[in-house]
This record gives C-alpha cells, structure tokens and sequence, in this order.
C-alpha cells in the first residue's frame, strides 16, 4: 500500500498543484512540500506560482497572502482554524480606529495580520526586512507599527527611530524562559544563541545573532560555531538539522507552563499530513478574500516586495 506521502505527491501531480509549506509545519509536510521557507520568501513565490493550486501549509494569514498575490489560483489551507495569536490581537475594526485617532502616521503592519488589516496598511514588512523597511521612512514621519510589539521594540532599537506600537505578541515567542535559557547557556558555553525578533528583549539581549527563520538557518550554515541554541519555534530545526547535520542544535526552552519543553505554535501544528491530503483529495477549505479587500491589501504587500529587492 502506498504511504500518505507518496499519494499526496501522485495527488500533487495530477491536480496540478504546488504546496508552500512554512518552517514551523511538522516536517512530514516541509518533506512533500515543493517550497519551505520564510514568510517573505513564501509570499515571493506563491506571486511566481503557475499551477493551478497552491496548498499552503502554514497558516491563514500566509494563505490569504498568497491569494491577494496570485488570485487567479486557488489557494487551500489544510485548516481553516490555523490562525496566528498575532493577527488575532490585532482586529481590523479597532485597528482602523487607531489609524484614524493618528492621521499623520506611516503605517507599516507585519505580514502577520488579517488582509482586513493589511488593506488598512501604507507597507507589509516581514521579520527579514522590516528593519531596511522602516530606515526607507523619512525620518520626518511618524510611524505606527503593528501588531507585533517586540519586533517593533526590535526594530526601534535597530533604527533608532520612535514608533507607535500595537499591543500584540507571539505566543510563541514570549514562551522562552530567560532563567532556563542562561541555565542551558552555562552548560554549553560554546553554544551562540540565536532568535526570532517576535522574542521578547531580554531573549534578544542574550542572543549572537537575531533574524528572520531563513535568516537563522543562513546563520547556521555560515557561522563556523559548532553548536546553536535556537530560539524560535522547533519546526525549523528539520530544515536546519539537513542544512547543517554535523552541528548541534539545542532548541531554546520554553517556561514551566507551556505546553511542551521547547516552543511550538499551535496553530502552526494545526495542519498535519492527513489533512494536507485530504485538503488537496477535496480542494477545501479554499480561501476568499473579497475583491475590494483584496485591491487595497495588495498596494502595502507589493511595497515590501519592491522595498525587498
Ligand atoms: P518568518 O518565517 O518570516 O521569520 O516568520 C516567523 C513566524 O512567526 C511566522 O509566523
Ligand atoms: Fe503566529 Fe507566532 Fe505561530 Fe508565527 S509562531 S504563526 S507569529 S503564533
């Protein structure tokens, strides 16, 4: 009997489809994924996509992304409910009151957020760019930042410039422990840490190296270290274990009360294999923004594109 993979990959075929799979997805699906990546990476080619599906294994707001960019697809997500704690903080309604109670304001949202909010934005940033992002900002101009505080915090320190941020986080990310992260760090003093920027500052303030998840995993393979302490969710230690085998990895440890001793989204591990088949088997549950959302959001996202070249 055929396994899973090889019916998803002979399913693949037949419905001309493609799947963009992110890093955080269980490595089962990045293994029958034509495209792994981060999220500017995964926006960049799901805008070149010709086939007739796109299955995105990632979540809602990636998914919606690649629709805005490619809309003549059809684009499918294995669940529907894989949503992001960041675009949940973050409501188009009160959001558009923010932006209107700051008129004078630039404002550049995290591709983590709703198209609703998105279709609010000046630019989309993701976490590769939005540092050379916000430096293309006349520093006349004020700036509001959201949803996500910490890699605002981030990018203020980085730019030195002062923005107005919304009051959202990643779960994810505030899950590290700094006492268990130094604790690990004393028992592999030869370890760098490396993060994600949704990480809080005092995890930012321990790490060598601070990046986007492609940006990480670049990190990795160039750094002559032997050993890395990552901070960000463990998906991504699948692509950076076949990028760099001979290197130790120890995935960055979460507090007390998390679900598990490192950090996973949830939301992340929605999707599995058996739904990834069953998505492309039933092409369901399709995504649909509607049109006029869908004009005004593409401007912001093909700012950053351009922005990121
Ligand atoms: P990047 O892969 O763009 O670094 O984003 C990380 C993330 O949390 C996606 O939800
Ligand atoms: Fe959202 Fe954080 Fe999960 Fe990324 S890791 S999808 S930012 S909750």
């Amino acid at each position: 009997m055929k396994s899973l993979k090889e019916r998803i990959l002979e399913l693949k075929k037949e419905k001309n489809a493609v799947i963009l799979a992110h890093y955080y997805q269980e490595s089962d699906i990045q293994d029958v994924a034509d495209y792994v990546g981060d999220s500017l990476g995964l926006s960049q080619e799901a805008m070149k996509v010709d086939a007739d599906i796109i299955l995105f294994a990632g979540v809602h707001f990636m998914a919606e992304t690649a629709k805005i960019l490619n809309p003549s697809k059809k684009v499918i997500l294995p669940d529907l409910k894989a949503g992001c704690s960041l675009a949940e903080s973050c409501p188009a309604d009160l959001f558009q009151k923010f932006t209107e109670a700051h008129p004078d304001h630039v404002v550049i949202s995290y591709v983590n957020c709703s198209a609703e909010v998105k279709a609010l934005t000046d630019i989309v940033v993701t976490s590769s760019n939005a540092v050379k992002i916000v430096e293309s900002i006349p520093k006349d101009k004020p700036i509001i930042f959201a949803p996500d505080k910490n890699l605002g915090k981030y990018v203020m320190e980085q730019t030195g410039r002062d923005m107005l941020l919304w009051d959202g986080a990643c779960v994810v990310h505030e899950a590290f422990s700094l006492d268990k992260l130094i604790a690990l760090y004393k028992k592999n003093p030869d370890a760098k840490i490396i993060a994600h920027p949704e990480s809080e500052t005092h995890i930012l303030n321990t790490a060598a190296y601070i990046g986007s998840t492609s940006g990480m995993i670049n990190f990795v393979k160039t750094d002559p270290s032997q050993k890395f302490i990552v901070a960000t969710e463990a998906g991504i230690l699948h692509k950076m274990k076949q990028e760099v085998p001979d290197k130790i990895l120890i995935p960055a440890p979460a507090k007390e009360d998390n679900t598990c001793a490192c950090s996973e989204c949830g939301y992340m591990k929605m999707n599995t294999l058996q739904k990834v088949y069953d998505c492309l088997l039933n092409e369901t549950p399709e995504i649909h923004v509607p049109e006029a959302i869908m004009k005004k959001a593409l401007i912001p996202i093909q700012r950053m594109l351009e922005l990121s070249k």
